[in-house]
C-alpha cells in the first residue's frame, strides 16, 4: 500500500472550495461580507470552513471502513479485484449524487485499495488544456486521477481528456499558425474518477468514456448512526447509540452533515451536560440550531411556508420563490430540493414547485383537498 503522503491534492479548490457556486456561502471571503442576513446554515452539505481537517480525521481508509452505499460499495470491490488481477488500470469511474455523500472518500479508497497514488483537482480549478496535460503527464503506472465538479470542465480542457481516457494519448499543438503542429505523446496507463452533483450537466462523449458509472445515495438513518458512532469514537467523543441516531435523525442523509452535527451537539454535551452525547442532549442541542426532527432547518422551512402561504401550496418556479425568500435558486435547488423531495414535501411540475400533502402536515397547515400527492421521482441534480 502507497503510503499517505501518496495522496497529493495537487490543485485545490480556491475561492469556491467551501461553498455553493453563485450563493452568498461561497467561502471565507463571503462570510466576512455584510450583506450576510443570518448565521450560515449548519446542514449545507458543501464541505465549509468550520469542517476544518475533521473529514480528513474521519475519512475511512478502506472499503470495508466505509459505510452504506452497499451496492455501489460491492460492485466497485469487484473491479478493483479484476483490475489487480489483470495488472490493469481500473475502468475510468463517475461518480454523482448529491454534495457530502463521499465521493472524495471513495476515491481515495479506490486508490488506496488499488495500491496507487491519488491526484486530486477539479474541474474550475484546470483552466487551461496545458493545466491538463501536465496533470496527465505526471500520473505513474494504473494512478488515479479524481477530478471533482467534473461538469465544470471547459470544453478545451475536454477535447484533451477524449483521446487521454479512450486510447491513452494526448495530442499537443507545438507552434502557432501555419507552422503549427501536432504531436501526439503516450500516457501511462491510469483511472479518471469523475465526480459531479450534476450528472446531466455532463456532455455525452464525455459521460460515454467512463466505463463504470454510480450514483451515490443519501444515507439511510441507520447508516448514518453506524457513521456517527464511528466518528465519535475516533475523535473520543462519549456518545450513546440513542444520541447518535437522534444526529443522524436529522442529517439529511448527509454524512458531512452528521459529522458537523456531532461536533456541535458534543459542544452542547460539554457544557450542558457531563460530556456524553445522549438522546435528550442531541435533541435539544438541535432544536437550538433550529434542526427540526425530520432534519429541516430554517430555510428549508421558509422554503415549503412560502410555497404554501404566498403561492397557495404552488405551483410557483424556481427562480419567482428563490427571489420571493430571498436566496439564491441554485441553493434552493442543489441544496434543499433533493432532501425535501426524498422525504415527499415537495413536487416538480413542468409549471413550478408545488408542496405536498405531508409538507402542510408537518408544518401544521390543514392541507388542501388538492395538495400534491408525494413525488419522490426526479432529483435536482438532474442525473
Ligand atoms: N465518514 C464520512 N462518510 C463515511 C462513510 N461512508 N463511512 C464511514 N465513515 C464516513
Amino acid at each position: 500500500m502507497p503510503p499517505a503522503e501518496n495522496i497529493e491534492i495537487c490543485l485545490r479548490y480556491g475561492t469556491l472550495q467551501f461553498g455553493i457556486p453563485n450563493s452568498r456561502y461561497k467561502g471565507e471571503k463571503m462570510i466576512q461580507t455584510e450583506e450576510m442576513e443570518f448565521a450560515p446554515r449548519v446542514i449545507v452539505p458543501e464541505n465549509i470552513p468550520e469542517d476544518g481537517d475533521i473529514e480528513v480525521t474521519l475519512r475511512p481508509q478502506t472499503l470495508h471502513d466505509y459505510i452504506g452505499q452497499e451496492k455501489v460499495k460491492e460492485k466497485i470491490a469487484i473491479y478493483i479485484e479484476a483490475a489487480k488481477r489483470r495488472g490493469e488500470p481500473l475502468d475510468h469511474v463517475l461518480l454523482y449524487g448529491p454534495p457530502g455523500l463521499g465521493k472524495t472518500t471513495l476515491s481515495a479508497i479506490i486508490a488506496h485499495e488499488l495500491g496507487v497514488n491519488l491526484r486530486v483537482t477539479t474541474g474550475p480549478a484546470i483552466e487551461k488544456p496545458g493545466d491538463l496535460v501536465s496533470l496527465l503527464t505526471s500520473l505513474n503506472d494504473n494512478d488515479v486521477l479524481f477530478i471533482d465538479e467534473i461538469h465544470r470542465l471547459s470544453r478545451a480542457v475536454e477535447e484533451i481528456l477524449y483521446p487521454a481516457l479512450e486510447d491513452r494519448v494526448i495530442d499537443i499543438i507545438i507552434g502557432k499558425g501555419p507552422s503549427a503542429r501536432s504531436i501526439r505523446m503516450d500516457l501511462k496507463p491510469f483511472t479518471l474518477i469523475g465526480a459531479t452533483t450534476r450528472a446531466g450537466q455532463l456532455s455525452a462523449p464525455l459521460r460515454d468514456r467512463f466505463g463504470v458509472i454510480e450514483r451515490l445515495e443519501l444515507y439511510s438513518k441507520d447508516n448514518l448512526t453506524d457513521i456517527v458512532r464511528r466518528s465519535a469514537m475516533i475523535l473520543g467523543i462519549p456518545c450513546e447509540t440513542d444520541g447518535a441516531a437522534e444526529i443522524a435523525g436529522r442529517a439529511r442523509g448527509t454524512p458531512r452533515i452528521a459529522n458537523r452535527l456531532l461536533k456541535r451537539v458534543r459542544d452542547f454535551a460539554d457544557v450542558m451536560g457531563n460530556g456524553q452525547i445522549t438522546q435528550e442532549i442531541a435533541s435539544i442541542a438541535l432544536s437550538r440550531l433550529e434542526i427540526d426532527a425530520l432534519g429541516l432547518d430554517s430555510l428549508d422551512r421558509r422554503m415549503l411556508d412560502m410555497i404554501i402561504k404566498g403561492y397557495g401550496g404552488g405551483p410557483v418556479g424556481l427562480e419567482t420563490l428563490a427571489s420571493a425568500i430571498g436566496e439564491e435558486s441554485v441553493t434552493l435547488e442543489d441544496v434543499c430540493e433533493p432532501f425535501l423531495m426524498q422525504l415527499g414535501f415537495l413536487g416538480r411540475t413542468p409549471r413550478g414547485r408545488c408542496a405536498t400533502k405531508l409538507a402542510y402536515e408537518h408544518l401544521g397547515y390543514a392541507p388542501p383537498e388538492q395538495a400534491a400527492p408525494p413525488d419522490t421521482g426526479q432529483l435536482s441534480f438532474n442525473a
